[in-house]
């Protein structure tokens, strides 16, 4: 049986949103299995900094400065994935900004329509960038869905949406890459990360911790490496026969 670092070792990755939180642990994973890793945001720093870490401990990094929303930027990301290391295998769509947070009736569509051009056209431009690559490769997608998908998010119709069309999307992308490759969606649910936190002080942000840990049997919010860990599960070896599903990762916070 093929091991993770056999598989992971010849593999060139984009990760889209890796210069923070989640996508950041899934660009470290990747590196220390022996990846090539695109670390894609649209934030410089974060991604130059994520970039010089992966480079300082020994991997391969390269930092991309997109807009996921944009067509010729998501253009511009994998042809630097193909410049710079040869090939492309693997994708993750990690890249998101912030909901509105307001109830329907208060909900601007410009802040309707910038939550879903970033995290749901975002996921198809990046996908319909790389997948005919990606199949090639024999490679893999993974999407990040949210819980609030399939339980819903208080003043949050439009995260819930896109997270929910993200899962739809992924059972198309997952037939259109079948045999070669395979897509798959994750669905985490309360992950400790910087836009977890944001805008939140530390009275308000102990509050939050407290609140939300009640509901997570596991006892303890989940940190950026357990979704890590399941997104590389997904893209590895022993996940080829698994394609089109979601992959649920809350602590047993919510049963589908
Ligand atoms: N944390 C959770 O509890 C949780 C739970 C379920 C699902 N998720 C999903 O997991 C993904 C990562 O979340 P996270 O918590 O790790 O967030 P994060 O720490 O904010 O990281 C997301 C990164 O994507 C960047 N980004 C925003 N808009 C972008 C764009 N148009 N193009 C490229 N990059 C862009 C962000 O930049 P800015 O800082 O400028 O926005 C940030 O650097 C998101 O899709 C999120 O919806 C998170």
């Amino acid at each position: 049986m093929t091991s993770d670092r056999e598989w992971f070792a010849d593999r060139v990755a984009i990760v889209t949103g890796g210069g923070s939180g989640i996508g950041q642990a899934i660009v470290q994973g990747l590196a220390r299995e022996g990846s090539a890793v695109v670390v894609a945001d649209v934030v410089p720093a974060s991604a130059a900094q994520t970039a010089a870490d992966v480079a300082r401990t020994g991997g391969r990094a390269v930092d991309v400065v997109v807009d996921v929303s944009k067509e010729d930027e998501v253009a511009r990301m994998v042809k630097t994935a193909v410049d710079r290391f040869g090939r492309l295998d693997l994708l993750v769509n990690c890249a998101g900004n912030l909901p509105a947070g307001k109830p329907v009736v208060d909900l601007a569509e410009a802040e309707w329509r910038s939550l879903l051009d970033v995290h749901f056209t975002g996921t198809f431009l990046c996908c319909r960038a790389s997948m005919e690559r990606i199949a090639e490769a024999g490679g893999s997608i993974v999407n990040l869905s949210s819980s609030y998908a399939f339980k819903g998010r208080p003043n949050g119709a439009d995260y819930s949406a896109a997270k929910a069309g993200i899962f739809g999307f992924t059972r198309i992308v997952a037939s259109e890459l079948a045999p070669q490759a395979t897509a798959n969606a994750l669905a985490p649910g309360p992950i400790d990360t910087p836009r977890w936190r944001t805008g939140l002080d530390p009275e308000q942000l102990a509050a939050k911790r407290t609140k939300r840990v009640k509901d997570v049997p596991m006892r303890r919010l989940g940190r950026p490496e357990d979704i890590a860990d399941a997104a590389l599960f997904l893209l590895g070896p022993h996940a080829r026969w698994i394609t089109g599903q979601v992959l649920h990762v809350n602590g047993g916070e919510f049963y589908p």
